[in-house]
């Protein structure tokens, strides 16, 4: 399941004097000025109440903003003009298709997510979501002990239903699912993938979500089912299925990270060895991600439709017939803004993309704590191809400096996640499969 790790998240606070509120489903946010709780459980404003943004641990069930409704679409990779970093990101999908934390880079038509030594990794997100749909991967994995790739669908709930490649084991795509981020240790299943390793070789994973079943398929082939009925619990009276709009993430993260649990680490393979063949050359672990697709299916028959723009929750069971269709807008007008209060600095934003620390209306570190942030000790407002810490690059291409300084045609498409608040959180919030 995904899941915070508590001492990178004490870590990431040494860069920060502001402390941010936790939360969670039993422990609320509980001012109305910072309602919304992240997907990794603090308390904000702006990209908190965005994609991954917790209903029922934020303040209220509307302090999250509307999820923008599937898309149905085929991402192919020549550039990376759809993405943006989470800086840039206030809510409209239709003008940025991803969002995404740490370095990636575009090569040959392919998505390469990498982690470079002692990073945590890459986190893309898609900005639509998905309430029953067939997603698609042409993926090669990353490989080493302690490296995880991860394909998921994930809900703001927490269902989620995911493949995940350990790179100790090369021949093997684990497949997992959760209801409303509940631990259960029987619903992990591995597939043996044939002809050819992970690593090496191209392979197709999709993942075929209807409200009745789950189907894991890899290469065509259906290798996995869960049927909703096999769900259901007796004592509740619920069907335990993942049921709830999810959007699709793509990562590479260090579960192998010696400061992660044992446990974490055990299933990981071992620890990360920082100093492989890979690190040594190209100079970061990798993972490529060929075409991407994603086909929305009809939202259930009895769906309570006002609209065709955003799903809401209407009821904090947070179940199937708890989600509305509605013509609710998706977009913050500034990083100040909640679901609240969506307006909030539109005034004194210049732009849609509110980048600039003036749209952020409190102007402080509790809010959406992004580029405006001024406890962030290298944040930055402009975006795009950037500056990384020299240590990290290598000659193998990751743009230094300008983007005039490039080290080649990639050079254009790589992009580094800059220093905000925001982003240092999300970097160091690694997913750990318990
Ligand atoms: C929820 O958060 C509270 C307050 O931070 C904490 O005491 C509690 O253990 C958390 N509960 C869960 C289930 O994580
Ligand atoms: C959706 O829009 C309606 C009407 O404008 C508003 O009353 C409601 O609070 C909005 N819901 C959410 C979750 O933002
Ligand atoms: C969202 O972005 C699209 C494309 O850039 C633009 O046409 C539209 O006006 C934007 N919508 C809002 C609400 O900002
Ligand atoms: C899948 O494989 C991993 C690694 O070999 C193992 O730890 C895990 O128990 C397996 N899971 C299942 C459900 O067989
Ligand atoms: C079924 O629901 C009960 C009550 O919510 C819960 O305690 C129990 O753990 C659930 N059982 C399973 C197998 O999830
Ligand atoms: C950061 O913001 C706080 C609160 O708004 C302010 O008191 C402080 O002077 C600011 N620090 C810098 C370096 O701008």
């Amino acid at each position: 399941m995904v899941r915070f790790v508590t001492s990178l998240l004490l870590a990431s606070l040494s860069v920060s004097a502001f402390a941010a509120q936790k939360c969670n489903s039993s422990s609320q946010c509980k001012e109305e000025k910072y309602p919304c709780c992240s997907q990794y459980g603090e308390c904000g404003t702006g990209a908190y109440c965005l994609g991954g943004c917790d209903p029922l641990a934020s303040f209220s069930l509307d302090s999250c903003a509307p999820m923008p409704v599937c898309e149905s679409k085929t991402y192919t990779w020549e550039n990376l003009d759809n993405a943006v970093t989470q800086d840039k990101y206030l809510g409209n999908s239709s003008a940025a298709d991803w969002t995404y934390s740490g370095k990636v880079k575009t090569e040959d038509g392919n998505l390469i997510m990498t982690m470079p030594a002692k990073s945590v990794g890459t986190l893309f997100a898609n900005n639509h979501y998905v309430w029953y749909g067939k997603i698609s991967g042409k993926f090669k994995s990353s490989r080493g002990k302690g490296v995880v790739t991860a394909f998921i669908l994930l809900s703001d709930v927490k269902d989620e239903i995911d493949y995940e490649w350990v790179g100790a084991d090369l021949t093997t795509v684990q497949t997992n699912y959760y209801w409303q981020g509940v631990l259960d240790w029987q619903n992990g299943g591995n597939i043996t993938v044939d002809g050819g390793d992970t690593f090496d070789d191209w392979h197709t994973y999709e993942i075929d979500w209807t409200p009745e079943k789950v189907d894991w398929i890899v290469d065509g082939s259906v290798q996995r089912t869960l049927k909703k009925d096999d769900t259901y619990n007796e004592t509740s009276k619920q069907y335990e299925f993942p049921q709830t709009p999810a959007r699709l993430q793509m990562s590479l993260w260090p579960a192998g990270q010696a400061s992660n649990a044992q446990g974490t680490i055990d299933w990981a393979g071992g620890e990360i060895d920082w100093n492989s063949e890979d690190i040594q050359d190209p100079g970061y672990y990798y993972a490529t991600v060929g075409e991407v697709s994603v086909k929305c299916y009809d939202a259930p028959s009895d769906v309570k439709k006002t609209g065709d723009n955003a799903y809401i929750y209407t009821n904090s069971a947070a179940m199937e017939s708890d989600i509305s269709i509605t013509d609710n807008s998706t977009v913050l007008a500034s990083l100040g803004a909640t679901g609240l209060d969506m307006d909030l600095g539109a005034d004194k934003s210049s732009s849609s993309s509110g980048s600039a620390s003036n749209s952020i209306p409190t102007g402080s570190g509790g809010s959406g704590g992004m580029a405006g942030d001024n406890t962030s000790s290298d944040s930055s407002s402009d975006s795009g191809t950037s500056t990384t810490d020299g240590s990290e690059t290598s000659t193998s291409g990751f743009t230094q400096g300008t983007p005039t300084q490039d080290s080649g045609a990639a050079g254009q498409n790589e992009r580094v996640l800059r220093g905000s608040l925001f982003g240092v959180l999300v970097a160091l919030v690694v997913l750990v499969t318990l």
